[in-house]
């Protein structure tokens, strides 16, 4: 299952090239990808950050995170030799144009013509600054692309700000907006089950689909950044972005081709039918909670308000349970139901496409009919399940039946095959100037319009979110929420 390889020739500068995203994903993809023969020539890797570190002392640091964070079996330190000849690392501050020129004088002439990717992986008030910088430096010519980190702002207004700036330097076609959660393989492959199969688009509408289901449950608190966490909350940290595009992978129709403005184009026509709630439904339709101490797999654990850092007048939301709307043909009927929270028994992410019972049976055994499930899972283990009904082999009488699973796993099906982060795939696009799996500015926009009219009524609330025990699978309000609409979360196993 070789497949060919075209190695790109393409610099990396990394803005906050020191900080946990850098480390702990970002260098180590790179490391794969010139593992993998992805890089060419002389591209080189750089760290940029406003810390006063010196390239040897980058390269310590770089090293010691691929200890931590490349598993042992992917590991081969032959690599390494070339891998750190790329790396270097020079002082930026975001605010001062002279460390630009700086900059630009480390990068030397040749950069100019060569292809750049600019990183920014820093808190986004300094996406403005850093282009307007990198542009009265020279360092922007039409070979030049910039990611984005999420979070883009807090609302539509200042994601507004954010965008607006970055738009007077680059343009959109150069502007990558990463969502990590596309780069997952299994996220991908839902492309390819919906479109490369002709079994599903027949059925995939509310003439067949009962209802909807993404979960993306962690066992994690928030990890040490409760500041950052706090001013943001599950909403904002998790449904805005990364369940949205799950969402919009599930419900969009058929591209006319996987050309990133196809894609994009139906994406978008997904974010604009969502429902906007009134406050009403918000307080109907959005469940928000936060976790007080409980019991995990590993042990006791604090609430969230005692977490290192905590506050405790906090109201910010570690759960959400939401029922979306999708106001549009295929869809209109159909509820969508999202949920995410930190401290959640198990972590998983998974998508759940419930189908609508047959129509009449004929089974004596009616009660136990059910109806089909299609189960994407994307993490731990990716996998695709489907739930059908079969006779339980025998000689009873009136044909019994249960319901069975069809197993897709994919570490079992493509053992020889590794995996790779998504981080990896979305850095190598980057770099190859294939944007397909990029958010657009309007897809950002529109999913803030969608959040906003829930953040707004929770911001004004004088209800207090509920509470969950870590360790348990959230308030009994996100059970009543698909309960009121004869539904219930699918149970994973
Ligand atoms: C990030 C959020 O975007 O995604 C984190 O900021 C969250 O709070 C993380 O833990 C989850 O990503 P993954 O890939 O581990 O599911």
């Amino acid at each position: 299952m070789n497949q060919a390889i075209t190695p790109v020739r393409c610099n990396v500068v990394i803005f906050g090239g020191n900080g946990d995203l850098a480390i702990r994903k970002l260098l180590p993809a790179l490391y794969h990808l010139e593992r993998d023969g992805h890089i060419c020539g002389n591209a080189r890797i750089i760290g940029a950050s406003r810390t006063d570190l010196g390239c040897e002392a980058y390269k310590k640091l770089v090293r010691a995170g691929f200890d931590e964070f490349i598993a042992a079996n992917h590991w081969d330190e032959s690599i390494w030799p070339a891998f750190s000849q790329r790396l270097d690392y020079i002082a930026v501050d975001a605010m001062d144009p002279a460390s630009f020129v700086k900059l630009k004088a480390g990068l030397g002439v040749e950069f100019e013509a060569q292809d750049t990717v600019y990183y920014l992986s820093t808190a986004p008030q300094f996406f403005g600054p850093i282009c307007e910088n990198l542009a009265a430096a020279g360092l922007i010519s039409p070979y030049s692309r910039v990611v984005l980190e999420k979070p883009i702002g807090k609302s539509l207004a200042s994601s507004k700000v954010i965008n607006d700036a970055v738009a007077k330097v680059f343009p959109e076609n150069n502007i990558y907006r990463i969502d990590h959660y596309l780069g997952k393989e299994t996220v991908q492959n839902l492309l390819a089950v919906r479109f490369a199969n002709a079994l599903f688009e027949p059925v995939w509408s509310n003439n067949h689909i009962d209802n909807v289901q993404i979960t993306v449950s962690e066992t994690v608190g928030c990890e040490g950044r409760w500041g950052y966490y706090d001013d943001s909350g599950a909403l904002r940290d998790m449904v805005q972005n990364h369940l949205l595009q799950l969402l919009c992978l599930v419900a969009m129709g058929v591209p006319v081709s996987l050309e990133p403005e196809a894609v994009r184009a139906e994406k978008i026509k997904v974010l604009k039918s969502l429902k906007t709630m009134s406050p009403d439904e918000v307080r109907r339709n959005a469940v928000r909670a936060q976790y007080v101490a409980g019991n995990m797999a590993g042990g006791a654990v604090p609430g969230y308000k005692e977490e290192p850092g905590g506050q405790p007048q906090s109201s910010t939301e570690t759960f959400v349970a939401i029922k979306a709307e999708v106001h549009n043909w295929r869809w209109r009927g159909v509820p969508f139901f999202l949920r995410t929270g930190k401290r959640l028994p198990s972590r998983f992410s998974e998508i759940v496409i419930q189908f609508k019972n047959v129509p009449h049976s004929i089974f004596p055994s009616a009660s136990n009919l059910l109806p089909n499930k299609l189960v994407i899972r994307l993490q731990p283990e990716e996998s695709i399940q489907l739930f059908m009904m079969n006779k339980i082999p025998g000689l009873s009488e009136g044909m019994p039946v249960m319901p069975v699973t069809l197993n897709l796993t994919m570490p079992d099906r493509f053992a020889e095959v590794r995996v790779p982060e998504a981080y990896e795939r979305l850095i190598l696009d980057v770099m190859r100037g294939n944007s397909t799996l990029f958010v657009h500015r309007d897809e950002v926009e529109a999913a803030w319009i969608w959040a906003d009219a829930i953040l707004d009524e929770w911001s004004v609330s004088t209800v207090e979110p509920h509470n969950y025990p870590a360790g348990s699978w959230g308030p009994q309000a996100s059970f009543e929420l698909t309960a009121r609409d004869g539904r219930s979360w699918h149970e994973s196993k």
